[in-house]
């Protein structure tokens, strides 16, 4: 059986490497005659996978020790109301600034409604989120509690080239679930990145959260330890049993990542892997792309059919050949072609070779 090429958005493809030696894990970790899976977290085998997994991530992006890596669960979904938990109930006065750019920033903003004020900074929903809003389109409420962003748009793929200029002050905290360490960050620019791990970093069910010591310490206290991140910076994410697969697998793809040559080496693959895609766009007659050029997302390629008769056709034979997962989000339509770090350049130049071949066809 051969591996086709998969467009998933999430769960996605995961480096080839990784899955060999995760094979190998499930088996017997690090020789320790017991598989990963196996392990009791609080061992030494699984200690020392849980640390070499957090040193890797921090050399990766340079996360200083003044932040605390946590592998939570619960997924992003789980962020969009813990954070306002913490750092927005119970402040007398307080507002949030949410930039809304999407389907998840929605979600997130009325998770934090539940529990205080907030402010939409920014909206493209006008525009059908078909772009990522400007300076100048954006006003921010007097000192917010936080300012949440969702750095790459998943299903309307759009993408944040660099963070929103926040008001100084104001703790920066990004939904950066489907283009963490997909590109060189300045952690430091954050008081907080969440990211359910499907996309980029491994399986489901492990959100990696980056939050700075001192934010998390001015959190509620008034919630169950459960739902307080200082819970779990004080354990080293042992409070409870974690999700000790998905960290092994997290570790593995960072070490993957590093060997490829770190983020600016992603970035350049990444890039080069969008452009391909994008260029074919920019000239087709079969297909365009539905989003603003200055804020075209490198991670997920949302396209549609000049005639949109066409689509379930093109996806079926795309399918047929290999070309697996590229049906667009249900409440967008039209096609969706996610490029995460793992996914091979071959796979984007058999795209573009099966559309070039349709558009030949069709014309
Ligand atoms: C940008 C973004 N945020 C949040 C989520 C929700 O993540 P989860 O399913 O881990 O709760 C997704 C899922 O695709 C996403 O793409």
């Amino acid at each position: 059986m051969t591996r086709i090429y998969n467009f998933s958005s999430g769960p996605a493809v995961l480096p080839e490497p990784v899955l060999r030696r995760a094979q190998e894990a499930i088996w017997d970790l690090d020789g320790t005659g017991i598989g990963v899976l196996e392990h009791s977290h609080r061992g030494k085998a699984f200690m020392a996978v849980l640390e070499r997994t957090e040193a890797r991530l921090r050399a990766l992006a340079g996360i200083p020790d003044s932040y605390a890596v946590l592998f939570l669960q619960g997924g992003a979904s789980t962020q969009f109301f813990q954070v306002p938990m913490s750092f927005l109930a119970g402040r007398d006065g307080a507002t949030a600034d949410y930039c809304h750019t999407g389907i998840w920033s929605k979600k997130a903003i009325a998770e934090a409604r539940r529990f205080g004020a907030v402010h939409v900074a920014c909206s493209s929903e006008a525009d059908q989120f078909r772009h990522i809003p400007a300076a100048a389109e954006t006003t921010w409420s007097s000192a917010p509690a936080y300012v949440h962003f969702t750095s790459n748009n998943t299903i309307y793929g759009t993408q944040w080239t660099s963070e929103p200029a926040a008001p100084a002050g104001a703790p920066l905290v990004c939904d950066a679930s489907s283009d963490i360490f997909s590109r060189p960050i300045d952690v430091t620019k954050y008081a907080m990145i969440y990211a359910g791990a499907q996309k980029n970093l491994g399986p489901s069910g492990v959100t990696l959260v980056i939050i700075r010591k001192d934010f998390l310490e001015t959190g509620s206290r008034d919630l169950p330890a459960m739902l307080q991140y200082r819970t779990h910076a004080g354990e080293q994410s042992m409070f409870n049993t974690p999700p000790t697969f998905g960290i092994y697998i997290i570790g593995e793809v960072a070490a993957w990542i590093a060997e490829q040559g770190g983020l600016a080496a992603m970035d350049e693959r990444n890039r080069a892997k969008a452009k391909l895609l994008y260029d074919y766009l920019d000239t087709s007659r079969l297909v365009r792309g539905t989003v603003r050029a200055d804020s075209r997302s490198l991670m997920n390629v949302v396209f549609r059919c000049v005639d949109e008769r066409l689509e379930p056709e093109l996806v079926a034979r795309a399918t047929a050949r290999g070309l697996d997962g590229l049906k667009g989000h249900r409440t967008v339509g039209g096609m969706r072609a996610s490029l995460y770090n793992a996914f091979p350049i071959e796979g984007v130049r058999a795209l573009v070779d099966f559309l070039r071949e349709l558009e030949a066809e069709r014309s």
